[in-house]
């Protein structure tokens, strides 16, 4: 009973936008409600300026304060959130990927005035595949921005989501008076004079009542019913399992800067936010309240400190509770492990906790011993499934730069794929290694980190690839596959996994490959079974 009670506490989830969108705002005004900060200003933004790209100082400055805030968790009213950090850079969308497979839901943060733009749509397509519930915040309603029909429209059609209102602003920008919380039923007004304060809702049943004219202006009111109107005419109303199975999302307006709309967002989160869910291994589906410990390692920091090279794994606990000094079986190396210091996450500060429960996040202290995917037991033989890789954005030879220090090379390359910097394919050819990354700036990120931390040297060269297709013969031992593997044998290649890839250097020899052979699949996702 008191491992569901816990359980059931949880609410574990992710935050994601476009870089300026004001995620770390809101995250910031999210633990002020929850009493986890005092102040504003205490989050700090790992989001890599611009200009700085370059900049390895920078870089290792980020990582830094990404692993403290890479969960930040707190308690508001009867609940324990976890919030997962997922940067907003695209260069680390992979990271970001790799965070979704351990939320149990997501808030999509909008600008008003940019609306949906690229780096949102592409984190929202996965979270759609994988029916993970989303609530929208369109945010910076204190700016002048797109009018909200409009924007409605667009999440709907570029996002692909059957959106529902729950909450509408009254005017914007210069004339923003409030927001209209449709869900609550009353009205939040915007003092331009006293932003900073979280101002009392006033009631409101009847939107007919005169008293709205009195509250935000004739026009206003008019205006106001209006809309109300449309939405209810035109939105379905709100279906809290058709937004638990990922098929409708709630959208509530304000701005996160001026902390208008935050409650609002926040209790109605609580209330329909789903709590830790089961998640599927190879194996069978497992269920948070199951009384035996299972729990998978979604991301790998590496040590900020090079003298030392432990790294820190994060585990979701997908199932049980995570002890302290238990031994725990490491499932791909079938041996028991035991940690004597896991850290849980509070606020922004981690420290060293006993018991730890399913929707939790733990960091383990580690040597080389996790990889991305790993799943921890309690002896079971589990695996569970769902951190797919996309083909990277570029493809670069990578070569020895220093004869004298091919083991540590080697040894960085393996452990910096493991901790999932970025891919390496190996070509069947010649067994040369390609590293490919979603941008260009990990290339940056590996040298550096091979000779600080390996003391290995290396150098690239280009390999143009457009893409990479994961192949799946639908008969290994046909004709037709002899002579993909024949014809293409110049452009094939293994992932880590030993797992075949057609490197295909345009649209047009994919499209080609396709025609001539197929009963030979080309998936761009390598988990497609
Ligand atoms: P991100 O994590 O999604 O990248 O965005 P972040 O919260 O850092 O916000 C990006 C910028 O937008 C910040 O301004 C922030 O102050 C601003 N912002 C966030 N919410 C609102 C809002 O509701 N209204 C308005 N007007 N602005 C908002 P900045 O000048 O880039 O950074 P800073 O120097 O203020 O930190």
């Amino acid at each position: 009973m008191q491992l569901e009670k816990e359980i059931n506490k949880r609410r574990t989830f992710g935050i994601i936008s476009h870089p300026d969108a004001g995620k770390t705002t809101l995250t910031e005004k999210l633990l002020l409600f929850g009493g986890a900060i005092q102040e504003a200003g205490a989050v700090k933004s790992n989001k890599i300026k611009k200009g700085a790209t370059s900049d390895f100082m920078e870089i290792e400055r980020q990582r830094g304060i990404s692993v403290a805030t890479s969960v930040l968790a707190f308690n508001y009213r009867d609940k324990k959130i976890n919030i997962l950090d997922t940067p907003g850079h695209k260069d680390f969308a992979e990271d970001t990927f790799r965070t979704l497979t351990a939320v149990d839901s997501v808030i999509v943060v909008i600008d008003v005035a940019k609306g949906v733009e690229e780096q949102t749509q592409k984190l929202v397509e996965v979270c759609r595949m994988r029916k993970i519930p989303m609530i929208v915040f369109i945010n910076k309603l204190d700016r002048e921005g797109k009018d909200a029909f409009d924007l409605l429209d667009e999440v709907e059609q570029k996002l692909e989501l059957k959106v529902c209102p729950l909450s509408y602003p009254i005017g914007m920008g210069y004339d923003f008076k409030g927001i209209y919380n449709i869900w609550e039923k009353n009205i939040n007004l915007f003092s331009g004079d006293n932003k900073k304060n979280i101002k009392d809702t006033i009631a409101f049943d009847d939107i007919e009542s005169p008293e709205l004219e009195k509250l935000i202006g004739s026009d206003e009111a008019e205006e106001l019913r209006t809309d109300l109107e449309l939405i209810s005419e035109v939105y379905p109303d709100f279906d809290r399992e058709a937004y638990i199975k990922g098929e409708l999302q709630p959208v509530f307006f304000g701005s996160a800067l001026n902390n208008f709309g935050v409650r609002e967002l926040l209790d109605c989160f609580i209330t329909i936010a789903p709590p830790p869910l089961p998640k599927k291994a190879e194996e069978r589906a497992v269920t948070p309240t199951e009384n035996t410990f299972s729990g998978f390692v979604f991301k790998i920091h590496a040590n900020m400190d090079p003298k030392h090279r432990d790294r820190l794994a994060f585990i979701k606990i997908v199932s049980g509770t995570f002890e302290r000094n238990k031994p725990y079986l490491h499932v791909r190396h079938q041996k028991n492990l035991k940690f004597s210091s896991p850290n849980a996450f509070f606020a922004e500060k981690k420290e060293i906790v006993d018991v730890s429960y399913a929707g939790d996040i733990v960091g383990l202290h580690d040597t080389g011993n996790f990889k991305i995917g790993d799943t921890l037991t309690e002896g079971e033989q589990l695996n569970f499934k769902g951190i797919p890789s996309f083909s990277p954005e570029h493809f670069r030879y990578i070569n020895n730069a220093d004869p004298m220090k091919s083991k540590q090379l080697e040894k960085g390359i393996t452990q910096l794929m493991d901790e999932g910097v970025a891919q390496l394919f190996t070509l069947q050819l010649n067994n040369r290694k390609i590293i490919g990354t979603v941008g260009a700036l990990q290339y940056e990120v590996i040298q550096y980190r091979l000779e600080h931390e390996y003391g290995a040297k290396c150098s690239y060269e280009n390999f143009p690839v457009h893409k990479a297709c994961w192949v799946e013969a639908e008969d290994p031992n046909n004709e037709e596959f002899a002579e993909f593997k024949r014809v293409k044998q110049k452009f094939l290649a293994h992932d880590k996994q030993g797992q075949l890839v057609f490197l295909a250097d345009s649209a047009f020899s994919i499209q080609m490959a396709q025609q001539k052979y197929p009963t030979v699949k080309l998936h761009f996702v390598s988990e497609y079974k």
